[in-house]
């Protein structure tokens, strides 16, 4: 399992740290798509990279971080096939998986202590895309893509 990450300047350390749990936690490996400067970056540069990772499946899954999350999420859901979701708790981190079957999960460095975080990330990685129902919903919101 390949586990794609994306940051601006705000969440440097941050992504280091989940990036570490990532990897100690599951022994997945984890791509970096994002700054390791704190110099001031763009988000949307990090959400497109991580996001195009995960269409083309040089990963299989995305993690997103900025200041609150949600720059770089909008950047995310602009590529097609990309169902990124914010949390800021491990409840809809789990549902956006088993529900959405969310690809890339995103929070904010700034919003999210960073063992919070990790509660999210496991949350998230542990999961499961239940299909039936939402494997229809899911459709319908790709569906949306193919309208534009
Ligand atoms: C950077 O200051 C900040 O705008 C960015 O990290 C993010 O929070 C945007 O949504």
């Amino acid at each position: 399992m390949k586990i794609g990450i994306g940051n601006d300047h705000t969440a440097v350390e941050y992504k280091q740290a989940i990036a570490q749990h990532i990897r100690d936690t599951y022994g997945y490996e984890v791509v970096n798509y994002g700054t390791d400067s704190t110099e001031s970056f763009d988000y949307p540069i990090a959400g497109e990279a991580v996001a195009n990772a995960v269409k083309n499946g040089e990963v299989d899954l995305g993690v997103a971080i900025c200041g609150t999350g949600i720059g770089i999420s909008l950047a995310c859901n602009k590529v097609h096939g990309i169902r990124c979701a914010v949390c800021s708790e491990p409840y809809s981190a789990q549902l956006s998986r088993r529900h959405n079957n969310s690809n890339i999960l995103a929070f904010g460095a700034r919003v999210v202590g960073i063992e919070m975080a990790k509660m999210i990330v496991d949350a998230w990685l542990t999961a499961k895309f239940e299909g039936g129902r939402h494997q229809r919903r899911v459709d319908m919101i790709m569906a949306i893509e193919d309208k534009q």
